[in-house]
């Protein structure tokens, strides 16, 4: 059974004593240095001569260091940058200005858990992954709030890398929310199964589905983006607050019929062992192989999809119909 902790169990004290260094400023990065900031935390970034996001930290008047430095004058080191150059980056700028005692932390467990990254033994590895983009990590601190986050050590050398996750954690205001124990494995593969199969998958090829289907059949364009794109809002907003009870509620009984008889059409056996392989796959390593292997050779994969999903029609819609009535 995890174990949870909110702000009463928190010695924030911990980071406000201690210099934390953010490598990159991007999605999390800027979420995380903003936060801490306003939290009293004393934060530099770590960033690369020509980086655009570095130019912005300077602007947002944050003290911008090449990585190494950065990372020199800390004690805490934040591995905000993607996750698949972040190997290269830890051994070629963090691992030089490392030494015994210092705190490297992650915000996703994937180059730990799959072995990318074989920190020295004489530090504390902990991951502090706050459930949420950057965007929401940054707004929901500034509304009083927080969004949840998953704690996990993956070494613990001073003894206290715990209460430090912990007390790093309250700085981005997640335990004003909740934080909940997990590990490194538990971390990544749930976090890679969730994006592929549900979030970023399975949600948006279901929503690009109904869409084209509809539009085949001869329905406008138009009504096909409002049911199939833009009330999955509502819905996810609904199951979010209040379960998949609360909202059956709120929604019509016609509506809640034709979820239970048409749903496990849609989702059945097929798409079940569609996911399990998924998941056999991100366990296994081969996702990560061949992730790594997209990026050597330049994404050539990864642009031409964006281009096609850029040009669909379902994108057209959106970009004619959104700015007619979101104000
Ligand atoms: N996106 C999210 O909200 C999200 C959610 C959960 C977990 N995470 C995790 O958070 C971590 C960061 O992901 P992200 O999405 O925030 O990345 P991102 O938005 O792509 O930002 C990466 C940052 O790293 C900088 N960078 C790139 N190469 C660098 C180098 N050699 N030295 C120093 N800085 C460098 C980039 O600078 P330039 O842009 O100027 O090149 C940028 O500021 C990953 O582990 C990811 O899995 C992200």
């Amino acid at each position: 059974m995890a174990r949870y902790f909110t702000d009463s169990e928190v010695d924030s004290s911990i980071i406000l004593n201690l210099k934390v260094a953010l490598i990159g400023y991007g999605n999390q990065g800027h979420a995380h240095a903003l936060n801490l900031r306003d939290s009293g935390v004393k934060v530099t970034v770590g960033s690369y001569e020509g980086s655009k996001s570095g130019a912005a930290a300077r602007e947002a008047g944050f003290e911008v260091l090449p990585t190494i430095q950065a990372c020199k004058a800390a004690d805490v080191i934040v591995m905000s940058v993607p996750d698949v150059p972040m190997g290269d980056i830890f051994r070629k700028d963090v691992l030089p200005a490392l030494r015994p005692g210092h705190i490297v932390d992650f915000v996703h467990g994937f180059n730990i858990h799959f072995g990318l990254i074989e920190p020295p033994k004489d530090i504390d590895v902990i991951m502090v992954a706050p459930k949420g983009a950057g965007y929401g990590v940054r707004s929901e601190y500034v509304r009083g709030h927080g969004v949840p986050g998953l704690i996990a050590v993956h070494q613990d050398y001073s003894g206290k890398a715990w209460q430090t996750a912990l007390s790093y954690a309250w700085g981005l205001g997640c335990s004003r929310a909740m934080l909940m124990e997990t590990t490194f494995r538990q971390e990544t593969v749930s976090d890679l199964f969730g994006e592929q199969a549900v979030l970023c998958g399975g949600i948006i090829e279901c929503i690009k589905a109904g869409f084209e289907t509809l539009v085949a059949g001869g329905y406008d364009l138009e009504a096909a983006y409002f049911e199939c794109v833009h009330e999955t809002k509502l819905i996810v907003d609904l199951l979010v607050a209040k379960g998949l009870h609360g909202l059956r509620k709120g929604i019509s009984d016609t509506a809640e019929w034709g979820g239970y008889v048409a749903g496990p059409r849609v989702i059945n056996e097929e798409s079940r062992e569609a996911m399990r392989q998924l998941l056999r796959e991100i366990e296994d390593g081969t996702f990560t192989r061949e992730w790594i292997e997209e990026n050597r050779i330049g994404t050539p994969n990864m642009l031409q999809a964006r281009q096609i999903e850029a040009e669909s029609q379902l994108e057209k819609v959106g970009t004619d119909l959104r700015p007619r009535f979101m104000k």
